[in-house]
């Protein structure tokens, strides 16, 4: 038979179930294929293609949530769905039936992750390849048997999508992160890094944070921040109009309360504004414009910028905002009394939040992004005033992006010391801080409250001639 399916099924075939026009929840079903296989691109951004499917989709609310639960677990469980479809056909399917392969892991992933009624994982399955090209829609037995396969031997798969690291994390960064965080952490970081991450909550200054909290049903974190329940819509929520808070993970928020407690250690460095190099979308553009403090806040990306614009408005805080490259800023020399510098990176630190960053980068893009870093930290660094400030911050865990980078500056650049973080500094969070004085969180610090970002965080002072 012509373009009959290499892979088999390790059992024999089943019947197709009929039916693909009818099917009931076919269209969410489709719309997370769309969304998947979009987002796999490694140009895409998974929230963009996130909320442009859904748009497209126009789905119910409930088969919207749906939606981002399975594109979002079937990302961050996927080295564990590959395995289990491994364990299920002889061979994986030609290239040609990516789209196929990708029908298979929202089955399994439904099977083996969610609640789904078997019967409705898959005859949706089944419904979406019948639905597809005429090349692959052949396999719509293979699928139907694989499935159904996956159905009776559930106990047998399950182990391979529990919250494991080999299951769970790619396979480069399990090997980098066992290397630097040992077993034990590396256990944590894949509990957490699993399951949907909370969301939290920055308050503007003069924002009871006790009262709020009760009202929405928020913890409040030792560092102050308020967490609420993962897929909150924060839009929703009481004192969001009135620009009461932002959405910042805990971590995000420490870069600036470090810059600001230095500032304020050091008398404010004279009149120099604080420069925000990178700084859409703008959390701690926010955080330093509500604490008082003049900021200018540069971005190279004027759709990012406006958004910025956008929670500045809400909030009714404001910056100077400037579209431009921060390798080569348009500021005077030595003006700033502090700079910031939350330089581009691999963001391995928020793989919980873009469980698809993991598998479209690598090794290779850790060292081109450390290369820019390493323009953009000397850049910062010739802004910086006398006795004034430099944080150096990524939501990376890779070495060569925060500590390699900051090192190599110190032993090139006698004129800046590191100003260690104290132990009082990070409530709460006293694993975070190296011996050397940067702070290094990971998500599987706080993972029994649901886990942080991974930031790392380097202070350091400019000293008077
Ligand atoms: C990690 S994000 C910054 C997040 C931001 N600080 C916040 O708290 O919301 C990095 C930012 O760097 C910007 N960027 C990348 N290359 C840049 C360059 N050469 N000059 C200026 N901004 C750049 C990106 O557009 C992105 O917005």
């Amino acid at each position: 038979m012509s373009g009959a399916p290499r892979s088999r099924p390790a059992a024999g075939r089943r019947r197709a179930t009929k039916g693909a026009k009818t099917t009931p929840g076919l269209a969410a079903r489709r719309a997370a294929l769309l969304i998947l296989e979009e987002s796999l691109n490694p140009a895409a951004i998974l929230s963009e293609r996130l909320e442009a499917g859904l748009a497209r989709a126009s789905l119910a609310p409930a088969d919207a949530a749906f939606v981002r639960a399975l594109v979002l677990g079937t990302l961050r469980r996927r080295r564990g769905l590959e395995a289990a479809l491994g364990r299920l056909v002889e061979r994986p399917l030609p290239a040609r039936h990516a789209r196929v392969h990708l029908v298979l892991l929202i089955g399994l992933a439904q099977l083996l992750l969610f609640d789904t009624p078997p019967h409705a994982a898959v005859t949706t399955a089944v419904a979406l390849v019948q639905a597809g090209k005429g090349a692959s829609r052949p396999l719509a037995g293979l699928v139907n048997a694989v499935l159904r396969r996956a159905v009776d031997e559930r106990d047998r798969l399950a182990p391979l999508v529990a919250p494991r690291p080999e299951n769970v994390l790619p396979p480069w960064i399990e090997e980098r992160w066992r290397t630097r965080f040992g077993e034990t952490a590396l256990e944590r970081i894949a509990r957490v890094v699993a399951i949907p991450p909370p969301i939290d909550l920055t308050l503007k200054p003069g924002v009871d944070g006790r009262s709020l909290a009760e009202r929405l049903k928020a913890e409040v974190l030792p560092t102050g921040s308020l967490r609420l329940a993962p897929g909150t819509r924060v839009e929703r929520l009481e004192g969001f109009r009135q620009g009461k808070f932002w959405v910042q993970d805990a971590a995000a928020m420490l870069p600036v309360r470090l810059l600001l407690t230095a500032l304020e250690t050091c008398g404010g460095v004279g009149a120099g504004p604080v420069i925000d190099l990178a700084a859409a979308p703008g959390g701690k553009t926010m955080q330093l414009a509500a604490a008082g403090v003049r900021v200018q806040a540069l971005d190279r990306s004027r759709s990012r910028l406006e958004r910025l614009r956008e929670n500045l408005a809400r909030t009714r805080l404001s910056a100077e905002l400037l579209v431009g490259d921060a390798q080569h800023p348009p500021f005077a020399p030595g003006s700033a009394s502090a700079v910031l510098l939350d330089a581009p990176c691999s963001a391995t630190g928020t793989l919980r939040r873009h469980p698809d960053l993991g598998w479209k980068r690598g090794p290779d893009d850790i060292a081109r992004l450390a290369e820019r870093q390493r323009r953009m930290l000397e850049a910062a660094a010739g802004l910086v005033a006398q006795g004034g400030v430099l944080v150096y911050c990524v939501c990376s865990l890779e070495p060569e992006e925060g500590v390699g980078q900051v090192e190599e500056f110190l032993a090139k650049h006698r004129e800046f010391a590191r100003l260690p973080v104290r132990e009082a500094e990070l409530p709460g969070l006293a694993e975070a801080r190296t011996p050397s004085g940067d702070v290094l969180t990971h998500p599987g610090i706080w993972a029994g409250r649901g886990g942080i970002d991974g930031f790392h965080v380097s202070r350091l002072v400019r000293r008077q001639d």
